[in-house]
């Protein structure tokens, strides 16, 4: 806890979050493994301390593989140290590897059932959040499914001291979280139990088909 607060202050844009996720948003956000059968592949980017990996190692069985990306090298020392390397001794025939590298820049094999996120899009330039969306959904299965989270009403919340670039920006990434929900089957759900309150989003690779005017438009998130 320490730790996490510690790196939030010295890497506030990266880590954009004061407080480690509960474990309740760590249920939701991996509750769809249940539903997928055989040996699942599963990716996690942004872990921090690893309240949402614990959430995934708990769902993992023998098979399973499970690539962390995390660009926090004092992170990634405390995840190997305080949860990897235990549950590698007593679960071998899981294959978890973390990759210490900006997610922009991890050599990662496409085909993942699961892909969590916890990014702190909000503090990022559009630019970048597009192009991590864009990575993110083509390094999922067909059937797959991209999870991520935001502290609910983040950009209400935030608006007020942005400065005016800072509120267009904001905008920008509003829009692109709605043209991804719209153009990805998104769904959505409010967990009170964390701390701030959060909300998940759940999108899946295939592009939902436009009805109307827009069909046969790109399905790229503007
Ligand atoms: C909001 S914290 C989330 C931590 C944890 N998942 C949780 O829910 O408590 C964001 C995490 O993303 C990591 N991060 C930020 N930018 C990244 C990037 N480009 N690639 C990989 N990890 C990144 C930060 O170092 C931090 O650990």
């Amino acid at each position: 806890m320490l730790e996490f607060l510690t790196q939030s202050v010295k890497h506030f844009r990266d880590t954009g979050s004061i407080w480690p996720s509960s474990p309740l948003l760590a249920r939701a956000m991996t509750k769809s493994l249940e539903g997928v059968s055989g040996p699942r592949r599963i990716l996690e980017v942004g872990p921090g301390t690893g309240p949402l990996t614990k959430g995934v190692l708990r769902r993992l069985r023998a098979g399973d593989q499970f690539d962390i990306v995390e660009i926090n090298d004092v992170f990634c020392r405390m995840l190997e140290k305080e949860i990897l390397q235990k549950f590698r001794t007593r679960h071998p025939q899981v294959a978890v590897k973390l990759h210490n590298a900006p997610i922009e820049d991890a050599a990662l094999i496409p085909g993942y059932d699961l892909i969590v996120c916890g990014l702190p899009f909000n503090n990022f330039p559009p630019k970048l959040v597009r192009a991590i969306f864009r990575q993110l959904l083509a390094l999922l299965s067909n059937s797959g499914e991209l999870v991520y989270f935001e502290y609910a009403g983040v950009r209400a919340m935030k608006a007020p001291i942005a400065g005016s670039a800072g509120r267009a920006q904001l905008k920008r990434i509003d829009a692109i979280g709605k043209s991804l929900r719209r153009n990805h089957s998104g769904s959505t759900e409010l967990i009170l139990g964390n701390f701030p309150p959060a909300v998940t989003i759940r999108l899946k690779r295939e592009v939902t088909a436009q009805r109307g005017a827009s069909r046969g438009k790109s399905s790229r998130a503007k």
